[in-house]
């Protein structure tokens, strides 16, 4: 039996994805029909970017699961319309890599100082040593596949490394606490804060007034997690008070962000257009056969979407 696969997502995505995506496929050895265009009524999966609109799911009879290419689910986690099992992608080597590659940079950025001599108009011959990786506390809230990742490579660098998640983790060479009281105590005192949780109702505002306070004064935030996680309002009164000494932002609760924001004027603010790391095709394609591959041989499929936790 041919097992089809509709591929929803734009042109774009499968001029990247249409090779690849062959070619694993034609490893798992199933006997499959790829395309952007199979009737309605003989779709049995379906890959997914929301950038494709697809929104309705009630019209596949035959669908047995919806493959996301994207980590974050937050556009259709919530969507009522897809009843059927829904996966994320997870385990993208290239996906954790950039993100690892992102993050450290970043926090390496601010450790290290760079702006003050990368931008210095007026030849001021001045600056001290910054101090040693080990003596800047970084947390990272989130502890998934990215945020696991992220705080190892910091923690490999030698800063000492808090993370934080929604169940308690055990990770070697990281501090890992979880809960309300372990919020609090994962901000306090940070001199660098990493946001690497889904959008939820329960992550919203996870970084606020309240929480900016924690941390130590002048502390920078890096958030490639998603724009809902920070109270903007709260955040600017930080960066304004001196509280928070640096942010640098690639999403945001509107992208691309509105020319008028203020985050795009301010002088400690960072804005990058969401490009922290993104689905390599090649290593993606082989995540998304491997779950067709258990999807027809009837293996429990990876990286599903738990639809009430919201990620
Ligand atoms: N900017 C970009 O280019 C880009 C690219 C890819 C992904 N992302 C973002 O990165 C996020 C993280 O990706 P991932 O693959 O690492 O996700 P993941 O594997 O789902 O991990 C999410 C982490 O957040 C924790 N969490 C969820 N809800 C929580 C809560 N209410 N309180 C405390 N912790 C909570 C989870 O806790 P548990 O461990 O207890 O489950 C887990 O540790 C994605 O959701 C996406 O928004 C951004």
């Amino acid at each position: 039996m041919t097992t089809t696969i509709l591929f929803a997502a734009p042109q774009d995505s499968w001029d990247a994805y249409r090779a690849p995506l062959t070619e694993a496929l034609d490893a798992t050895g199933i006997d499959y029909r790829l395309s952007r265009d199979i009737p309605a009524e003989e779709v049995e999966y379906i890959v997914y970017a929301p950038s494709s609109g697809l929104t309705d799911f009630t019209g596949f009879p035959k669908l047995k699961a919806v493959l996301s290419l994207w980590a974050g689910v937050e556009k259709i986690v919530g969507n009522d319309r897809l009843t059927v099992p829904l996966t994320r992608m997870v385990d993208d080597e290239g996906l954790t890599q950039g993100m690892v590659e992102y993050v450290t940079g970043h926090a390496l950025r601010h450790h290290l100082g760079m702006d003050a001599h990368i931008v210095n108009p007026d030849h001021r011959w001045e600056g001290k040593a910054p101090p040693l990786a080990r003596e800047r506390p970084v947390t990272v809230l989130g502890l998934g596949m990215l945020g696991r990742a992220c705080a190892r490579q910091l923690a490999q660098i030698g800063f000492p490394v808090t993370g934080w998640s929604r169940t308690p983790r055990e990770i070697e060479g990281i501090r890992c606490l979880s809960g309300t009281e372990g919020l609090a105590e994962a901000l306090s005192g940070a001199q660098i804060v990493v946001l690497l949780l889904p959008s939820t109702p329960q992550t919203e505002n996870t970084l606020g007034a309240e929480q900016f306070a924690l941390l130590a004064p002048g502390a920078a935030i890096i958030n490639p997690g998603r724009g809902p996680l920070i109270d903007d309002e709260a955040l600017l009164a930080a960066l304004d008070s001196g509280q928070v000494g640096q942010a640098t932002l690639d999403v945001f609760r509107v992208e691309p962000l509105p020319q008028d924001h203020p985050f795009w004027a301010h002088p400690r603010v960072t804005v990058t257009p969401h490009i922290a790391a993104e689905t390599r095709a090649d290593s993606a394609s082989r995540v998304i056969a491997e779950n067709v591959r258990r999807g027809v041989t009837g293996a429990p499929l990876l990286h599903l979407v738990d639809r009430g936790a919201g990620y």
